[in-house]
């Protein structure tokens, strides 16, 4: 085998820059040797934890042996009741009414390949040659439990992803209340545990804190893998920074309920465990039954923050995402949402077309409200009757439309939930999810389907294809609105409930996607309140939220930005002031921002004025030619050491052009020159850094006009008012020549307006300006 080599019972798991070590003991239990840089089997004794001492107050787990106490070990899996009190992976309640358990070790198996799971989504090599896998099976002590610990190696994109999976021979059931898809142990380096956090509007916000003694949560409990914190966590050495530094990161190949407990313990080891949240979950297990967990995604680098994100990226585009946009560039599109809400007629949306289309939009994306009696929240969910009095010739006579002007189509659906008042409703309220006896709570008007029900996926199967097969839709937004509540299903116990909506969702969703491969599908729910790998192993992108303000997005885009790449984030320029946050911000600004995801536009086109809807179309224009790089680039973020500037940059693979973005969230007066760095160009070769043009309005500077310009207007006179409308200030024009090595080490940028005067060359940034940067290689002269 390539990547993983077995010495007896010693394993070495080896990626392009990471190692693995772990052993099966004289006891029967895997024990942790080492994750990180690479190393050797031949360090494995050194690198193993010694034992020489007993503790006090300790458990012994044999009698003969006063140093092996399984609290003080670190471990790859462990049990309860033998002494190992850090969090357990597993909780059992066994047929003789116990929780005590103890698997040891049984046998070892390599094969090249993933394994792939049968009930869950996972990752997937498709040579075998890419992945590898170690399965080890343990056996519990006393009853007929067989486990199997599953590693997974993707050598190139230095990820290992684990999970267990447990088989029942027992004549009586066995109850699972708590099984976690991995446990790793590691010597605590003074970690910092970093998670991405926050709510509806305010996704994937970073948040570092010291471990201390004891243990953290990471969880999930709203039935999704939520906006509250996402399942990706890093652990990260005390002085690591985005491109230096020991970082570890972990995820869940998850869309439900999850659970990441982080312990310090007292002999100073970092337990990690990982997997399905054990709260309201009880999964009865009968002889001959299996239980798959999720797989758990783990990678480490020595680079920093960027270095484990960069793993990830490639993990997700090559090991997560499928189907004919896996690695297609993303087409530009106007989603109607936010122009109309639920307030459009056919006429209104070929007119908001038309416009979108002279732009240089490729795709139209007609959102809620198109059936049934939904002309407002209240009502229809459920429901796929297109309305007619908007949609006079069908969904599919408006597909048509929009493929005759030159647009693909797409179109949105909610299809997990109902409406009380709906027609379905009406005729099955049993598929609703609620609780006899107990009136349901409401989210969003809204009850849950309850996708544990074979009848439920059937029904939302069959609608949804069959619209789908009406017309031509090449994009679907597949979207969910609200947390779960009121857990009851007459077709399952309440402690497999929330495990097994997910398993339906997965399953709805590979039998409508699966066989329509053509189908650009983006997930939402609520914006990015299941912004997950699950879900990606589906939807090509997801929404990343609701909040399309460009100063908040650069928090939530920089959150997710950590484990997932800029293709999978919908990033959407829309209107100002904007509609969350009041906050007025440059339309370049909103572009820029939005540049770094997959593009989309989501406003009333109608509204703009000359000069805006030039500087759109400049900005579709350019997207287009360097989209590959925005949407498949090697990612970087970074801060200035002000924090108020983020640079997000995106590099293409020959290291032959980059894109740089640069936003100032709040000015400074009389800021110093500032300076960019371009990362992972290369330093010999010869480029040029050119700021993309863009222009500032002139209602901007309101009086201060009459300091650039010969005469004195009126800042709120006619012919200002008027001249806004088709003119506007050029913003910060800039271009040089240099090495790959000058522009890693930094170049200083021009000034920036501070009231001394005028210059063409100035940025005239502002609170929330910005600025798109392209290198490009420079071309050699050629010879006469
Ligand atoms: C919530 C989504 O996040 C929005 O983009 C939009 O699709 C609405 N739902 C429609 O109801």
């Amino acid at each position: 085998m390539q990547y993983i080599t077995q010495a007896e019972k010693l394993f070495l798991l080896r990626t392009d820059e990471t190692a693995y070590l772990l052993l099966i003991n004289e006891y029967g239990h895997p024990e942790h040797l080492h994750y990180g840089t690479p190393v050797a089997l031949a360090d494995a004794a050194a690198l193993r934890y010694k034992r020489t001492m007993p503790y006090g107050a300790e458990v012994l787990y044999a009698e003969d042996d006063p140093t092996y106490c399984l609290d003080n070990l670190p471990l790859e899996w462990s049990g309860i009741g033998k002494g190992d009190f850090r969090v357990s992976p597993i909780e059992l309640e066994l047929p003789d009414g116990s929780y005590t358990c103890d698997f040891v070790f049984q046998f070892a198996k390599l094969q090249p390949g993933a394994r792939g799971a049968a009930t869950l989504p996972g990752a997937y090599a498709e040579e075998s040659a890419d992945a590898e896998t170690l399965v080890l099976t343990l056996k519990e002590k006393v009853f007929a439990l067989q486990l199997e610990l599953i590693y997974t190696v993707y050598p190139h994109e230095n990820v290992i992803t684990r999970s267990s999976v447990l088989h029942s021979q027992e004549a009586s059931p066995v109850r699972i209340r708590r099984m976690m898809s991995q446990l790793l142990d590691l010597p605590n380096d003074g970690y910092r545990l970093v998670t991405l956090d926050g709510d509806w509007i305010q996704e994937a916000h970073r948040h570092d804190r010291a471990l201390m003694p004891g243990c953290f949560v990471n969880e999930s409990t709203t039935g999704n893998s939520s906006n509250r914190h996402n399942p990706g966590v890093m652990l990260a050495a005390p002085t690591a920074c985005e491109d230096s530094g020991n970082v570890y990161g972990f995820n869940l190949i998850y869309s439900g309920n999850h659970y990441t407990a982080v312990e310090l313990s007292p002999r100073n080891m970092v337990r990690i465990v990982s997997g399905i949240n054990p709260l309201c979950f009880c999964w009865q297990l009968v002889q001959g039954e299996t239980f798959e967990t999720p797989e758990a995604v783990l990678t480490f680098s020595s680079h920093g923050f960027n270095g484990m994100s960069h793993n990830f990226h490639e993990f997700i585009l090559h090991r997560i995402l499928r189907g004919d946009w896996k690695a297609k560039d993303r087409p530009v599109l106007l989603n109607n949402w936010e122009a109309h809400f639920f307030d459009f007629t056919r006429r209104k949306l070929l007119r908001l077309a038309r416009r979108a289309k002279k732009l240089g939009v490729e795709l139209f994306v007609l959102d809620d409200g198109w059936f049934g009696a939904r002309n407002s929240d209240h009502a229809g969910l459920g429901d796929y009757t297109v309305n007619r009095k908007k949609l006079r010739d069908g969904i599919e006579g408006l597909a048509q439309r929009i493929n005759a002007l030159g647009m693909q189509f797409g179109l949105w659906f909610e299809p997990e939930s109902i409406n009380t008042d709906s027609e379905l409703y009406r005729n099955h309220p049993e598929y609703a999810m609620q609780l006899p006896g107990r009136t349901p709570a409401l989210g969003r008007n809204q009850l849950l389907l309850n996708l544990a029900n074979p009848a439920v996926r059937d029904y939302i199967v069959e609608n949804v294809s069959s619209i789908l097969d009406r017309a031509n839709i090449t994009y679907v937004k597949w979207d969910m609105n609200r947390h779960m509540s009121d857990m009851y299903s007459a077709v399952c116990p309440a402690g497999e409930l929330y495990h097994r909506y997910i398993l339906g969702l997965y399953e709805v969703l590979e039998r409508i996607f699966r066989p329509r491969p053509h189908i650009l599908l983006e997930s939402c729910a609520s914006g990015g309140n299941r912004f997950d790998l699950g879900m990606l192993c589906y939807s090509q992108q997801i929404w990343a939220s609701d909040n399309t303000d460009p100063i908040e997005r650069l928090k939530i885009q920089k959150g997710f930005s950590y484990f997932y790449p800029p293709v999978c984030m919908g990033a959407h320029v829309s209107q100002s002031p904007h509609q969350q946050t009041l906050r007025s911000t440059p339309l370049s600004t909103r572009f820029n921002v939005a540049a770094f995801g997959a593009l989309g536009y989501e406003l009333d086109l109608a509204e703009l004025s000359p000069i805006e809807h030039r500087q759109i179309k400049e900005q579709i224009s350019f997207y287009k030619q360097v989209r590959h790089t925005l949407q498949f680039g090697r990612f970087y973020r970074y801060q200035l050491p002000e924090t108020n500037k983020d640079v997000f940059l995106a590099v293409a693979p020959d290291q032959s052009h980059a894109v740089l973005s640069f936003v100032q969230t709040l000015a400074t007066a009389g800021d110093s020159n500032d300076v960019l760095r371009v990362k992972g160009l290369d330093a010999n070769a010869c480029y040029r850094l050119t700021a993309v043009p863009q222009k500032v309005s002139l209602a901007r500077f309101g009086g201060l006009l009459k300091h650039i310009m010969p005469f004195t207007l009126r800042a709120d006179g006619f012919i200002l008012r008027t001249a806004n409308r088709v003119h506007a200030l050029p913003d910060g024009p800039f271009s040089l020549c240099t090495s790959g090595a000058a522009l890693q080490s930094g170049v200083g940028l021009n000034d920036q307006f501070i009231g001394t005067g005028y210059h063409k060359d100035l940025r005239l940034w502002g609170d929330f300006g910005s600025q798109l940067y392209v290198v490009e290689l420079e071309q050699e002269e050629e010879a006469e």
